[in-house]
């Protein structure tokens, strides 16, 4: 089974899952804080996240994805919202972007809180 991996400055999980499990997925099944606004509806942005490895192996990017990422900040050609990306057989790096990983924040603010005391919250840098 792929193993897909997210990282940001606070945390590097991995789980492996099955083929056509969504990135969304992956991050619950590991504990990786990816924001998820919208519930996976593709109806915000706050999943947005950067592909370092695996890019080409994920499910297409349809109209619908393409749209909702027109209104991400700091999209890069290897942007997908985690919720609309499914994996295939190999594995998957991701990195978690500033901008989900303060809606992840905002959507659990007793996590956000208890990183605040200990001084990891919010980040010196995000990538
Ligand atoms: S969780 Fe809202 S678009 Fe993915």
């Amino acid at each position: 089974m792929p193993r897909v991996t997210f990282r940001s400055p606070l945390q590097e999980v991995s789980a492996e899952v099955a083929p056509g499990t969504n990135l969304l997925e992956a991050a619950d099944a590991c504990g990786a804080q990816v924001g998820h606004s919208c519930g996976g509806a593709c109806a915000c942005s706050t999943c947005h996240v950067w592909i370092r490895k695996g890019l080409e192996s994920l499910s297409e990017q349809d109209d619908m994805e393409m749209d909702r990422l027109d209104l991400a900040y700091d999209v890069k050609p290897f942007s997908r919202l985690a919720c609309q990306s499914k994996v295939a057989d190999a594995d998957v790096d991701v990195q978690i972007t500033e901008e989900s990983l303060k809606a992840y924040m905002d959507e659990d603010p007793a996590t956000r809180k208890a990183l605040e005391a200990e001084g990891k919250w919010p980040p010196r840098k995000f990538t």
